[in-house]
């Protein structure tokens, strides 16, 4: 918790991968967070949805829960990140022991959504920080819980070059038609994508600083972004992305980006362009991170870790 206030009601879909990993725990401590979808993306799905528990279990916050969204794209076949991610979706480092199994209530992570948020009682904010596959499965399925979600707030896409061809991000490429429909959702969307979390690099020698932090957490984001570091393909000498984790910290502190309303279309047709985003007058207005003042985010991100 970082002041005395009730921090704001936040819900996680993820794709577990390593700054998602970094991701789930800020939200942790800067906001409350409500509860966590897993989708594939980064790694098939049973392997995210592991890992998102995995990351709880070492946390200390097994209360938090976890549900298995969806497996597949809505449309097409998926695309993983294994040469980012590793075999696991988590590789470096051993989880030991392993996450007890999720008590079945017998609840589908869309019905269990559903549920959620007809309890809330007022809008709350969701996350994403993997393809959009579940929260536009959700959007689609249950229109009606539009007015429980204040904004989306997003991962993805780039309105320049992109990191998995030189058109698209990642998450918008696996799951372009996902990426559309949650643009003309008519919900405010916040996009945080490559145009800002290329820009944001935590410095190679600054994971020597996860080993500060207490517990078995320290220990864990070393051997990760160790192992990240190594793999992730838009590393370079003057660091690593921590994509996922600017998306948490543009719910609880917006006023670290520069924001841009951009009419966008996503590419869904020409296979080459799969996943691009073009400013195309007339689309759904969706509100972009365009700059962050980069010292502000990670002054925020270790008070956040280390506090
Ligand atoms: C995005 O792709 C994934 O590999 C990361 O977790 C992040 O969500 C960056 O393009
Ligand atoms: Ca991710």
């Amino acid at each position: 918790m970082t002041s005395g206030r009730l921090p704001r009601p936040v819900y996680l879909d993820m794709d577990p991968g390593h700054d998602d990993a970094l991701a789930l725990l800020a939200a942790l401590r800067a906001v409350t967070v409500r509860g966590v979808t897993t989708v594939a993306g980064n790694q098939r799905g049973e392997l995210t949805f592991l890992n998102a528990r995995r990351v709880l279990r070492v946390a200390g916050r097994t209360e938090v829960a976890v549900r298995r969204g969806y497996d597949q794209p809505l449309l097409r076949r998926l695309v993983t990140a294994e040469q980012v991610h590793g075999a696991s979706g988590l590789d470096g480092y051993h989880f030991q022991p392993e996450p007890e199994p999720s008590p079945d209530d017998g609840m589908g992570a869309m019905e269990w959504l559903d549920h959620r948020l007809a309890a809330e009682p007022d809008p709350v904010d969701w996350v994403a920080t993997g393809p959009l596959t579940n929260v536009a499965a959700f959007l689609l399925g249950h229109p009606h819980r539009k007015r429980q979600l204040k904004q989306i707030t997003f991962m993805g896409g780039s309105l320049g070059a992109g990191n998995v061809t030189p058109y698209a991000e990642f998450n918008t490429y696996v799951d372009p038609e996902a990426t559309a429909l949650v643009l003309s959702s008519g919900l405010p969307v916040a996009m945080v994508g490559l145009d800002v979390t290329l820009k944001a690099l935590l410095a190679h020698g600054d994971i020597d600083r996860f080993l500060r932090l207490p517990g078995e957490v320290g220990a864990m984001l070393f051997g990760l972004f160790r192992f990240f570091g190594g793999h992730e393909p838009s590393a370079n000498a003057g660091g690593m992305p921590v994509h996922d984790v600017l998306a948490v910290a543009a719910v609880a502190h917006p006023e670290f980006f520069r924001w841009q309303d951009v009419p966008l279309r996503v590419e869904c047709r020409d296979p080459e362009r799969r996943g691009a985003m073009t400013r195309v007058e007339g689309f759904p207005v969706t509100r972009v991170a365009v700059e962050v003042d980069v010292k502000a985010f990670f002054d925020w991100l270790w008070r956040t870790l280390e506090g």
